[in-house]
């Protein structure tokens, strides 16, 4: 059973630099790259090589950066047929700096991927024909997101709901979600405080699931992931990696997520296998070109603390 996304779809461009820099600096950046990106790809290319069958829906704008973008994801395990190009609206791109200490900054100039309407939703139904996860983010329209959630729990299939970036949202999106999964920082706008430890992270996820969440999965950054169902509940510690670059390691996870979920394995699986593939992510540059194969995540589960 396959997995469909829908979201975003930017062309980053990545800076290298010793640090992230201050107001009014200039810095000497050490290299440049420019890959596809955009949480809603990354987290297909994700699915994709770690072996689901994947479908991406999308938008991009009849621009030169667009057809780089095409381009460039041609040679991906995605069907990327659910792309529509909008002649009025501009290729997404993504403004990145990555630091020597593997942090980043990002700014998103989202064009098309804001012009998503109730065609997009369309495409998504026929590509849930035969796929039993959506994969939604927030970097296009959420009400776009949510009617497409609607469709998906409609034929049964699960819905996994990265409020990324976070804003705060309707309860209507936590009763639709089968899954979501914030980060730290994520999380304290979603419910008031930033979780510091395992302990606050089940607070948070406490908060989440009383407003219609069926399963809240707290990423906690270095110190691992917190999850908490109504029948399940568990902690999943860091995989020890040589991180370079964490951009879209966030995308990675839940790419993981997903493809475990779509092969029926349980809960708790699913949440290794996406800490697995999130660690993997960082231990190469770019987005989408970071994700890992699924031989390298069932390595690193194996072999892997
Ligand atoms: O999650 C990482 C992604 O965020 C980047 O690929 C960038 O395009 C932004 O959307």
């Amino acid at each position: 059973m396959g997995v469909v996304v829908l979201g975003s779809i930017n062309l980053d461009l990545t800076t290298y630099v010793p640090r992230l820099p201050a107001p009014g600096e200039t810095l000497f950046g050490t290299s440049f790259i420019t890959v596809p990106g955009g949480k809603g790809f990354n987290q297909a290319v994700a699915a994709g090589r770690l072996g689901a069958t994947t479908r991406f829906i999308g938008r991009i704008g009849d621009d030169g950066f667009g057809k780089e973008v095409q381009s460039l994801i041609a040679r991906e395990p995605v069907d990327v047929s659910g792309i529509a190009v909008d002649p009025a609206s501009s290729t997404a791109l993504a403004v990145i700096s990555v630091d020597e200490r593997a942090e980043n900054a990002i700014i998103v100039i989202s064009g098309a991927n804001m012009a998503h309407d109730m065609a997009e939703v369309a495409r998504c139904e026929a590509a849930l024909a035969d796929a039993s996860v959506l994969m939604l983010q927030m970097e296009s329209p959420l009400t776009i997101s949510l009617a497409a959630a609607r469709v998906a729990r409609a034929k049964g299939a699960t819905v996994l709901f990265d409020p990324a970036p976070a804003t705060p949202l309707p309860d209507e999106a936590y009763q639709l979600a089968n899954l979501m999964t914030p980060n730290e920082i994520e999380t304290e706008i979603l419910v008031g405080f930033r979780p510091a430890n395992v302990v606050e992270a089940e607070q948070a996820a406490v908060i989440l699931r009383q407003r219609g969440l069926e399963t809240a999965v707290i990423k906690l950054g270095s110190q691992g992931v917190y999850y908490q169902s109504a029948n399940d509940e568990g902690f999943v510690p860091p995989f020890a990696v040589n991180a370079i670059d964490t951009v879209a390691a966030g995308d990675a996870f839940n790419g993981g997520v997903a493809v475990a979920l779509s092969e029926k394995r349980p809960l708790a699986e699913a949440i290794r296998w996406g800490a697995a593939a999130g660690a993997l992510a960082t231990t190469k540059p770019g987005a989408s070109s970071s994700m890992p194969t699924r031989a390298e995540m069932l390595a690193l589960l194996d072999n892997g603390s």
